[in-house]
């Protein structure tokens, strides 16, 4: 990808940061794995062994962030080509593998997309092809049929009724997993599952002005919407701009496993409606419906999520204006982010300022976030190197068949 010296520049020198704190912060993490930073800038850390689950009725989503410190390893092992982040990758890889025979999250595909896809993409040891099966194989266990389709459920155990009747927005950026192990075991039954999962989220989840909901609760047997809801936005109808982000991820993936250009054509709708919605701004509200409006708090990992996926959105996008287009308003958020919102200071050990994990749970309400600086420094590296990380996806054929 042709970028001019500037861009080169502002990117290279996030990475080399990222890089660099991720090597520091390896001396001193122990066992840990960081997820938000603290208000002194401090990461807060917890086991990769932390599964999700119900304390009393309130549901805790456990440490879904691991497989993104492995990610980020890996990043600066691919910027640096230091053997030192490769050698971490692997050691902290091993403390996140026995998360792939967790049943009871659709976190699940955030935990290995993120680790041990890159990893087998980067080795070729086939240990992480198998890590990353066994977790393909758990996500595609929580797929819930009803009489209008299938969705895959996103949070507890599949046989917890509470869980079973939910699906989250976020589920679609764990759908690649999925297409990942349908190409990777040759079995389609990966594919079906997520695209039934894609149908059901654009059929329940889209509202009429191309905002979506976080959550959808199903009635079952029958499929339908008994209601859409919050778990971390404003409120039930508000606008939650991290998912949005997530929704174009997912469909964009599921346009280039099926080769639809269907799906890709409601990723570029739901990316319009977010890039309206932002405005002039960089870093997005974490929720557009906030009241507070102008003042309300940021959420940086929103725009590097939306940053992220509109990359891909060009990789798959036939027409070559179009792909242009979306490429450099990627960018363009990739530059504003790293010139307002990179951290240089030390003392701060993350990448990124004023990302929030969970508003209305008060969890890195205005932090560093670990979600946030893996999208933001996936989407630089496939800017600087493309296909280092993962493989670069194909166009898509305008007659409908994706071409290699
Ligand atoms: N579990 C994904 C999110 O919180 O956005």
């Amino acid at each position: 990808m042709i970028v001019d010296r500037e861009t080169r520049a502002a990117f290279t020198e996030a990475l080399d940061l990222l890089a660099r704190k991720t090597l520091e912060d390896e001396k001193t993490l122990g066992v840990g794995f960081p997820y938000v930073t603290r208000p002194d800038g401090s990461w807060d850390t917890m086991y990769a062994s932390r599964s999700a689950g119900y304390d009393g009725e309130a549901w805790s989503h456990g440490n879904w962030f691991c497989g993104f410190w492995v990610g980020l390893l890996l990043i600066s092992h691919l910027h640096t080509g230091k053997a030192e982040a490769l050698e971490l990758a692997r050691e902290r890889m091993r403390m996140v593998a026995d998360r792939s025979g967790d049943p009871n999250t659709h976190d699940i595909g955030f935990i290995f997309l993120s680790s041990a896809l890159p990893a087998f993409h980067i080795t070729g040891d086939e240990t992480y092809a198998e890590i990353g099966l066994n977790a393909a194989r758990q996500l595609r266990a929580r797929l819930v049929r009803t009489d209008r389709g299938a969705y895959v459920s996103s949070w507890g155990p599949h046989d917890d009724i509470r869980g079973r009747r939910s699906s989250a927005i976020d589920t679609m950026a764990n759908l690649p997993l999925l297409y990942w192990a349908a190409g990777q075991a040759r079995d389609d039954s990966f594919l079906v599952a997520g695209e039934l999962h894609a149908q059901a989220t654009e059929r329940a989840f889209i509202r009429p002005d191309l905002s979506t909901y976080h959550a959808v609760e199903y009635d079952l047997p029958s499929g339908e919407r008994r209601r859409g809801y919050t778990f971390q936005g404003y409120g039930d109808e508000s606008f939650w701009s991290r998912g949005q982000g997530w929704a174009v991820l997912g469909f964009a993936e599921t346009a280039r496993a099926t080769g639809s250009l269907a799906y890709l054509a409601l990723a570029h709708r739901l990316a319009d409606r977010f890039l309206e919605a932002l405005g002039d701004a960089t870093a997005a509200p974490w929720d557009f419906d906030d009241p507070a409006g102008p003042d309300a708090t940021l959420d940086t990992a929103a725009s590097a999520i939306m940053a992220n996926a509109l990359l891909q959105v060009a990789d798959l996008e036939p027409d070559a204006e179009l792909a242009e287009e979306r490429r450099s308003q990627a960018i363009g958020i990739l530059r504003d982010l790293c010139r307002e919102h990179l951290s240089r200071d030390d003392a701060e050990r993350g990448l990124l300022r004023h990302g929030c994990y969970s508003r209305p749970h008060n969890i890195g309400p205005d932090a560093a976030v670990l979600f946030g600086e893996y999208y933001f420094a996936e989407a630089l590296l496939m800017v600087l190197k493309p296909g280092a990380l993962r493989a670069t996806p194909a166009r898509l054929d305008p007659a409908g068949s994706a071409t290699p």
